[in-house]
């Protein structure tokens, strides 16, 4: 027997970042939207612990031992229901790695729905999110999906009403970004200014929930540019060449390095698209659209 959960990837549509905190974190206000790239975990059973293997384009850069999020949320459920984490975690993976995508929180979010569902252990939805929220600031995202404003270190969720289908083209960078070096440059370039508190932008909310693109991305926004584009700086090619293929607008995708356009409708995203793969400015051109649901257990498994 064997459970398989398709999660999703995010994009910040906004991401307000207050000052370091004394515990070294960020306070944020931090709009998620789930978009249609999904990683898929597999879990099944195993006589011999606990064991994480990937396939997919990236495979080569997860890491298959216990600092994978998948291994660390199957160790915690287990822990929490006083069992062993004899298992087997496949992945299946889509979502680029260290890509700002949260493809290791859609993992971790996977792990933890898929090891539930096998073990039976009628854990509430809220016990699930708050294993969610210790694995990462992005997991309970993951599980949730749609659309969400987080607060805290990003892990506190308000469901948002969208009104609406987004389009958007993904271009993924040569190389990655770590989290944790993105806020420290963003720290370093915020010396000596003052931060203001982290505040979900009106309009943009309004714009979501109108299903407004061309007010969505007049509002869209992301403090971790700077740092992200500081440390990556031919980035600014890549947002260029999206720009003027006609996107509605451009951004890092969280800390980055994934590029976001944000496009009209879905025939202008698959024209940006091309333009974005001939420029040969970045590694992979995807084209999602969200709101997508959060983890999801598949039928067929
Ligand atoms: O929560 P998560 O493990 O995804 O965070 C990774 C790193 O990103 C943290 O160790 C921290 O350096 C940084 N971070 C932050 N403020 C947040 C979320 C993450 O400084 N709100």
């Amino acid at each position: 027997m064997s459970v398989t959960v398709r999660v999703p990837a995010k994009v910040n549509v906004q991401l307000a970042v207050g000052a370091a905190r004394p515990d070294g974190f960020h306070d944020l206000a931090n709009v998620f939207l789930a978009v249609g790239l999904h990683d898929e975990v597999t879990v099944t059973p195993s006589a011999g612990g606990l064991r994480v293997t990937c396939e997919g384009s990236d495979a080569a850069e997860v890491p298959l031992d216990r600092t994978n999020l998948a291994a660390r949320a199957a160790l915690a459920l287990a822990e929490r229901y006083g069992r062993d984490a004899d298992v087997h975690l496949h992945i299946t993976k889509d979502i680029p790695v260290a890509g700002g995508m949260a493809g290791g929180s859609a993992d971790g979010a996977g792990a933890l729905l898929a090891c539930d569902a096998l073990w039976g252990t009628g854990a509430s939805r809220q016990e699930l999110l708050d294993i969610c929220a210790e694995l990462g600031s992005d997991v309970p995202f993951a599980l949730v999906g749609g659309a969400a404003l987080g607060t805290g270190r990003g892990e506190r969720l308000t469901e948002l009403e969208v009104g609406g289908t987004f389009h958007w083209v993904f271009a993924m960078a040569r190389r990655g970004l770590s989290t944790p070096a993105v806020f420290r440059e963003f720290d370093r370039l915020a010396e000596g200014r003052d931060i203001p508190e982290p505040v979900a932008a009106q309009p943009l909310l309004d714009a979501l929930a109108k299903g407004d693109a061309v007010a969505l991305a007049a509002s869209v926004s992301n403090d971790l540019q700077p740092a992200a584009l500081s440390l990556f700086p031919e980035l600014s090619d890549t947002l260029a060449v999206g720009r003027a293929a006609g996107a509605l607008t451009a951004l890092v995708s969280g800390s980055g390095p994934t590029t976001a356009f944000l496009a009209a409708d879905a025939e202008s995203a698959a024209e940006a698209a091309s333009v974005l793969r001939a420029s040969g400015t970045c590694r992979t051109v995807r084209t999602a659209a969200g709101p997508v649901p959060g983890a999801t257990v598949l039928d067929d498994a």
